[in-house]
């Protein structure tokens, strides 16, 4: 999602606009400043772990909550994806593994992937400490077809987390390589097309701020404060990001031999993207009565055939 994920008000500066976008593969193009981004983003996420572990309120990760046998999940991706008992599910981007570990609550055997030596750290406290059985493996996703063997019936991965990738060409068949024949991926994230619009603190209205259509590179941002607790400080406060078109996403999995069962797209999301958004009872960020409605965000369902 725009704006490190859940974050607030961002002022994005693209690293470098002057490539005209190609299909080219942006890892395998420039190999040393990716792995310089991922490595800013690392040191940024491996900070916030210990904010989010510690978060309370609203738009936080209320681990006590969660200690007490609550889920992390919300009603669409618990709908969506539907009955996980006895299935192996793989979560990308499994961040502290709330996610992961509510999952297996209700029946999947699990493995959370992130990158953030903390945040595995974190999940593997947790899972230790809740007596749920959970793998955690440390690897940048793009790294994880040489980190893990085996296949599953599930991929899963949700909220916050294309932002993060330069490619996904590659995304698409590292998802297509983990699942069994007939198993299905599923993702909910914010919509690309909500990126589009200005979201900066004085906000007051839906309002085209840049092209729907992302640079080749990725925008860097740069500030404290965090989603899940505004009041925090960080001392890692630059992020890189890269925007995605939805024909880009569809066409990742689709390219890499998945068959879309459905794209749904929701007028409501479940962090703060604008400042004028209003919280419902569901713990969703809607639109305000009378303004136009957007789609906010977009699930995908997509299944490898079995033959
Ligand atoms: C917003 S969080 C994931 C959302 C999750 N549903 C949540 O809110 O708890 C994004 C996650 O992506 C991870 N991440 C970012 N880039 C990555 C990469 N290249 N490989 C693996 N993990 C990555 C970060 O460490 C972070 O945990």
């Amino acid at each position: 999602m725009r704006a490190r994920s859940h974050k607030g008000s961002t002022r994005a500066i693209s690293v470098s606009a002057d490539e005209p976008l190609t299909s080219a593969s942006p890892l395998g193009r420039r190999r040393s400043n990716v792995d310089e981004y991922f490595g800013t983003n690392r040191d940024f996420w491996d900070e916030v772990v210990a904010v989010h572990v510690r978060s309370r309120g609203p738009h936080a990760y209320n681990v006590d909550d969660f200690k007490r046998g609550g889920t992390a999940l919300h009603s669409v991706e618990l709908e969506e994806v539907g009955d996980v008992k006895g299935k192996d599910l793989l979560h990308l981007q499994c961040h502290f593994g709330l996610d992961t570990l509510s999952w297996a609550r209700l029946g999947a055997r699990v493995t959370g992937v992130d990158f953030s030596d903390k945040g595995i750290e974190q999940a593997t406290a947790l899972a230790a400490e809740l007596g749920i059985d959970a793998r955690f493996i440390l690897t940048n996703l793009y790294e994880l077809p040489k980190q893990l063997e085996g296949n599953f019936d599930i991929v899963f991965t949700s909220h916050g987390v294309l932002n993060w990738l330069p490619d996904l060409a590659e995304w698409g068949r590292i998802i297509a390589h983990f699942l069994r024949p007939g198993g299905f991926f599923y993702i909910v994230d914010a919509h690309p097309f909500s990126h589009a619009f200005y979201d900066e603190a004085d906000a007051t209205e839906l309002k085209l701020g840049k092209s729907y259509w992302p640079t080749s590179e990725p925008m860097r941002f740069e500030e404290d404060g965090d989603y899940a607790d505004r009041t925090a400080h960080l001392e890692h406060q630059v992020t890189f990001e890269w925007g995605h078109t939805l024909g880009e996403i569809v066409n990742g999995l689709t390219d890499a031999g998945l068959r879309i069962d459905f794209l749904h797209e929701f007028p409501f999301l479940t962090w703060e993207l604008f400042p004028f958004l209003i919280r419902s009872e569901g713990g969703y960020y809607h639109l305000p009565d009378g303004m136009p409605k957007i789609p906010l965000m977009f699930s995908i369902k997509a299944t490898k055939p079995a033959h």
